[in-house]
């Protein structure tokens, strides 16, 4: 049986990646990213599933380590591998936003910006003329304009609650966010099991309407 590896990303979007590979009639009963082994195997189905964190899924695709994965769009702009986005699978929606606290940014002409998203940081800045110094983080980002490391954050805002519990307010919309379906270039044109995935995901995309 053609064997088909695909990567999914761990944290908030997993659930809803596991209820599509459910629907798609993958049985993910027993397939947890707790569990020691790393390379899970659907039974009977030639799927093998390994659990990755975000920033990972794109190079463990683009270097065909896997065939296809699921990750945030956030990530994909990011990091700019060489893969194919074949699909925008509607769920983990969110937005990536600059935020601060209200009016902290008036007069400013040089701003401190605090990201997981340097990449997108300097290309969205860039584009306005905006003149930024962009400062690297790794998580909590929330925490920099608090204690004044920067003036504002482009980040992730999904529900708002964790802008709102510092204080902190969108001050502009970046860009929407959802999970996209990636493939590995090669394993497109060589597996055949991965189009029938593909197709059997685009059903259920399209019956979801
Ligand atoms: C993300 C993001 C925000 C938060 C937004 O962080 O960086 O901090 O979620 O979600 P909300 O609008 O629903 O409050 P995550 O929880 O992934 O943790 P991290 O800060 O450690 O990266």
């Amino acid at each position: 049986m053609e064997v088909v590896k695909i990567a999914l990303t761990k944290g908030r979007l997993l659930k809803d990646q596991i209820k599509l590979l459910q629907a798609i009639g993958y049985d993910c009963n027993h397939i947890s990213p707790q569990d020691r082994r790393l390379v899970q195997e659907i039974p009977d189905k030639g799927l093998q599933v390994v659990f990755l964190k975000a920033q990972d899924v794109p190079t463990y695709v683009e270097h065909g380590i896997v065939d296809m994965g699921i990750v945030g769009k956030d990530v994909l702009l990011e990091v700019k591998k060489k893969l194919y986005e074949v699909a925008d699978l509607r769920f983990g929606r969110c937005h990536l936003a600059v935020a601060g606290r209200k009016g902290g940014i008036d007069g400013k002409r040089h701003l401190k910006v605090a990201t997981k998203y340097p990449n997108i940081a300097k290309e969205f800045f860039a584009a306005k003329g905006q003149s930024v110094e962009i400062i690297k983080q790794e998580g909590s980002v929330e925490l920099a304009p608090l204690l004044g490391l920067s003036d504002v954050i482009l980040d992730i805002v999904e529900t708002g609650s964790t802008l709102r519990a510092n204080g902190l307010v969108v001050l502009e919309e970046v860009m929407e966010i959802s999970a996209r379906l990636v493939l590995n270039k090669v394993s497109y044109k060589t597996k055949l099991k991965l189009r029938q995935i593909i197709d059997e995901i685009d059903l259920q995309l399209k019956g979801g309407c």
